[in-house]
């Protein structure tokens, strides 16, 4: 017989095992290399790729000073949580957006577990590194601890942490091992059709490039956009002022583009209106124009079409009284038509003649908008200028809300709003882990309010302190992540006082105008800490007197719950609700298939009752039991019996 308390599960606190998710992917795709202990097999996975397998000395790739470390970092568990702060949220009850502020190379690996391959497009707006921003001074080993200092505002010898700028040294590495660790987790996060499109200039645009064809793989490159933000261009440029920043844009791995809506110029060609389609269409010749025009480059593109002057219709054969039209130039040369014969006889009746006056006939091809008031797509460009994309709008957006000088260079919502239409249905989870002033949410709310969707998002922001004699930090904001969440619980407001009018009420509750906020920091539970003790006699001891009551003091049960949670694979927004059974409290998570216990009360009659609602799991703190072996040994029992899967912390 097993002794009382034996055998229940511990619970897992530690983030998702990055090194973990991998292998099992290798697996996956070559099941074959699976040695008999779960490993790898790399002999075996040589042979499975064969020709793919580039052993020589010399790769092609990058490297630079810290890449190898960057892996480790990829690698390390975290155990940090996400405290629930329920007063700086807005409609916490409903909402199904978060702000996270933290440090996000911590927050990225606390997500993995609930949020692993769920995100559909990720934007991003790193520092730029000019030699002017703040780069977050990531310590590998204790990264958790770094932030933890930093948020007290000093490094571990009291130091300032302070901007990186070219004269402090490995200026470029520090950035990219700053990068490297970010957008792999974020990689992992990805839905497979999902993709990631980053802000960048000149500065670090080669290295970028680089670094995310390592990490998505140069087939995944769709792009870099050229955005033009300062038509003037930039006052401190020495050389060539830049007019531009870029968005470069990869897909996890099976991305399609929704494409752009037309602009209201190409809108404006659509001239003409189908009363029998009722759509709106416009004619272009069907000669081709530009390169490969000539008849000599598609001889079998060069036939007759035939034109009835009457009714305009055209056909590939001659009709009585019908005009025959070749494919000429103005100047008499011989061009070539865009559709072969073939497709010339199938879409005929798009095809219209046209009199040109002093040349006779030509044939255009009705191109239509498609449907009235219904909008267009083309596929995206790799230029984007429109005033809506400038950071002119970027600022007076900001400075609407929350008056001028807050915060700097916010991009502009028109830009992600393009983005998020290309890429993103209506209910898709977004994510933006370098939030700033927080235009990601407010794009999203802003296309949702457009076009009905339900999208959700996650932001991510640093507790970077404002500078004492900046506006912001006058107007009481200290921190940048307090201005992500003022700044998007006013743009929630702001979009629904000018949707006012035009929406009917139902679909004006519908929105979602607000959002959850959390705060990274240690796990609620004071766990071993192996590396920190070995042969360290004290520190064994105070570890193991910790275990005695290990909830750090003033957690609360919700913030413990959040941990459970996150650490179960349930996303920061599962309804939860608590009931009480007997004099026990109770916590259901998603509609009761996991059912946490944290506080007094814990009977067998308790347990015996939630086993009868067959949740999938139950977790149930240590402290719950007061040290009663009998009672832990009818839980194991219990929920064993009804195959509920029961784990302790
Ligand atoms: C260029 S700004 C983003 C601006 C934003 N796109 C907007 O429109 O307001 C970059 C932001 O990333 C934040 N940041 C830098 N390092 C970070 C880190 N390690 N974790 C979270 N945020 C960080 C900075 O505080 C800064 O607000």
């Amino acid at each position: 017989m097993t002794k009382p308390g034996e055998e229940i599960t511990k619970f897992d606190l530690q983030s998702q095992d990055t090194l973990d998710t991998r292998r099992q992917e290798l697996l996956r795709l070559f099941p074959e290399v699976h040695t008999e202990s779960g490993e790898i097999n790399f002999d075996a996975l040589r042979s499975s790729l064969g020709d793919a397998v580039n052993v020589g000395p010399e790769g092609f790739g990058m490297s630079w000073p810290g890449k190898t470390e960057c892996s480790r970092v990829i690698q390390r568990q975290s155990i940090a949580t996400l405290l629930p702060v329920i007063d700086e949220s807005v409609n916490w009850d409903t909402t199904e957006n978060v702000i996270i502020e933290g440090d996000n190379l911590e927050v990225l690996k606390v997500l993995q577990k609930a949020y692993l391959g769920k995100v559909k497009m990720i934007y991003i707006d790193p520092p730029y590194n000019t030699g002017s921003d703040f780069i977050y001074p990531d310590n590998y080993t204790e990264s958790l601890k770094t932030y933890l200092h930093y948020t007290g505002q000093v490094d571990d010898e009291g130091r300032r942490f302070s901007t990186s700028t070219e004269s402090s040294g490995r200026f470029h590495s520090k950035w990219l091992n700053m990068m490297y660790p970010r957008l792999s987790l974020a990689r992992d996060l990805l839905t497979d059709d999902g993709v990631i499109f980053v802000s960048i200039d000149d500065h670090e645009l080669p290295h970028l490039l680089k670094l995310m064809d390592e990490i998505f793989g140069s087939e995944d490159r769709l792009g870099t956009i050229t955005v033009v933000s300062n038509w003037k261009g930039r006052s401190d440029a020495h050389g060539i002022a830049s007019a531009n920043d870029y968005v470069i844009a990869y897909a996890k791995s099976s991305f399609e583009s929704f494409g752009m809506e037309v602009s209201d110029e190409i809108r404006a060609t659509y001239k003409f209106f189908d009363e029998e389609k009722k759509e709106l269409y416009r004619l272009l010749p069907l000669r081709k124009s530009g390169t490969n025009s000539r008849k000599e480059d598609r001889p079998n593109m060069f036939y007759p079409l035939f034109v009835d002057p009457e009714t305009r219709k055209v056909s590939v054969t001659k009709t009585k009284g019908s005009v025959e039209v070749l494919p000429m130039f103005p100047d008499g040369r011989e061009g070539r038509w865009r559709w072969g014969k073939e497709t010339a006889q199938e879409k005929s009746e798009l095809l219209q003649g046209v009199s040109i006056s002093g040349r006779g006939w030509d044939v255009h091809a009705r191109d239509y908008l498609g449907g009235e008031g219904a909008e267009r797509r083309t596929a995206v460009k790799s230029v984007w200028i429109d005033p809506k994309f400038s950071s002119d709008a970027g600022t007076y957006q900001v400075k609407e809300l929350l008056g001028p000088n807050i915060f700097d260079f916010p991009k502009p919502i028109g830009l992600i709003e393009q983005m998020l239409s290309m890429s993103t249905s209506k209910n898709d989870l977004v994510m933006d882990f370098f939030a700033g002033s927080g235009s990601l949410a407010h794009a999203v709310m802003s296309q949702n309010r457009k076009d009905g969707g339900r999208r959700r998002f996650i932001l991510v922001q640093l507790p970077e302190p404002t500078l004492e004699d900046s506006a912001a930090f006058k107007s009481g904001l200290k921190t940048i992540s307090s201005i992500t969440r003022i700044r998007v619980a006013r743009a929630a407001n702001d979009l629904a006082s000018k949707n006012e009018n035009t929406l009917d009420e139902d679909l004006q509750s519908e929105f979602d105008d607000g959002f959850r906020s959390f705060r990274l920091s240690e796990s609620n539970f004071a766990a071993w800490d192996a590396g920190a003790i070995e042969g360290d006699e004290k520190k064994l001891e105070q570890q193991l007197f910790s275990q005695v009551e290990h909830v750090l003091p003033g957690r609360t049960n919700q913030d413990i719950l959040f941990e459970l949670m996150l650490k179960s694979r349930y996303q920061l927004t599962t309804p939860v609700e608590s009931v009480m059974v007997g004099k026990c409290e109770v916590w259901k998570v998603a509609a009761g298939e996991m059912v946490a216990v944290m506080d007094s009360g814990l009977t067998v009659e308790v347990i015996r009752e939630i086993a009868s609602w067959k949740p999938t799991s139950v977790v149930v703190l240590d402290r719950c039991f007061v040290g009663d072996d009998s009672l832990k040994a009818n839980a194991r029992k219990i929920f064993e019996d009804s195959k509920v899967d029961l784990k302790t912390v």
